[in-house]
């Protein structure tokens, strides 16, 4: 049997979801086992369901069919959808950000009104257990509930190299920079697991080059598992460990970059759509 220690030691393992808009299927039996500590990307043509599959992992659809399960920091298996086949329930997103799986958006979601720190540390506070009236009445624990999460704040904001654009507004800021905002503001809920919807659509080279030794340092200094949808194959090919090809909703490949990106199969898909090939 595995030991935890194992190397292969799954962290998610989604079986046979499906995932259906009245006559359109979005996901179709797709399979993924995602091991702790790889990077993983999720890859292929527009629409192939690659959202929908980060929406049905973080409790926003509830796929008709399928199982999900996570492993929580305890080593808990929790399963994300769950009930019989007629009231089937995902857990709530708030719920299973609190498990220990994060996102990103594939159009950005931030508080465009509140500045690059706040957005941070709105979402570092929620690991911490002050209430609303401890927070009002500024009890003792609650002040220093308040000075760890501005600490986690700028230190997760150095890590992402945005320690400069603290006190900007999230609007304000390049859209390269915000993107790295959003992955401050996702990692600052301390996941295991982190989802990152296409963090480089619209950035340009040298935004592409640090985001891409970012998302290596999320995965090697704090140990996050990264689940990535990504165009730039560029990018998929130099940080992936192993890469899902979706099409049309199904899996239609696995294993390492470079085997992915000489399958047939896969090459066919991609001529098929106006995408990049991979
Ligand atoms: N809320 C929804 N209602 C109806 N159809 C939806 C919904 N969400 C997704 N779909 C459909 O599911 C399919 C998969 O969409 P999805 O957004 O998951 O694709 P994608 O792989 O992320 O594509 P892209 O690369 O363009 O982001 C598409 O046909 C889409 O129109
Ligand atoms: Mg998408």
């Amino acid at each position: 049997m595995a030991t935890p220690q194992a190397r292969e030691e799954a962290l998610l393992t989604v079986r046979k979801v499906t995932l259906r808009f009245g006559g359109l299927t979005s996901l179709s039996e797709v399979d993924l086992s995602l091991y702790r500590g790889e990077i993983r990307s999720v890859i292929g043509p527009n629409g192939a369901g690659k959202t929908s599959l980060f929406n049905c992992l973080t409790g926003v659809y509830t796929p008709q069919e399928g199982t999900i399960e996570f492993i929580t920091a305890d080593g808990t298996p929790t399963q994300l959808v769950s009930g019989p086949p007629r009231r089937r329930r995902s857990r709530k997103p708030h719920v299973v950000n609190r498990a220990g799986i994060a996102r990103t958006f594939q159009n950005i979601r931030l508080f465009a009104a509140l500045s690059a720190f706040e957005n941070v540390k709105i979402a570092a506070e929620t690991r911490q257990r002050t209430g609303p009236i401890g927070a009002m009445l500024r009890l003792p624990h609650a002040r220093a509930n308040e000075r760890r999460s501005d600490a986690r704040t700028r230190e997760l904001l150095d890590f992402v190299g945005l320690r400069q654009v603290a006190d900007e507004l999230a609007s304000s800021l390049p859209y390269g920079v915000q993107r790295r905002l959003e992955i401050a503001r996702a990692l600052a809920t301390d996941p295991a697991l982190l989802l990152l919807d296409e963090p480089a659509a619209g950035t340009n080279p040298t935004e592409k080059r640090q985001l891409e030794g970012l998302i290596r340092r999320i995965n090697t200094d704090l140990g996050v598992t990264v689940l990535l949808i990504e165009h730039d194959m560029k990018l998929v090919m130099s940080v992936a460990d192993r890469v899902t090809v979706l099409n049309f909703g199904r899996v239609i490949a696995e294993g390492r970059p470079e085997e992915v990106q000489r399958d047939p199969v896969v090459v066919e898909a991609y001529l098929g759509s106006t995408e990049e090939k991979p």
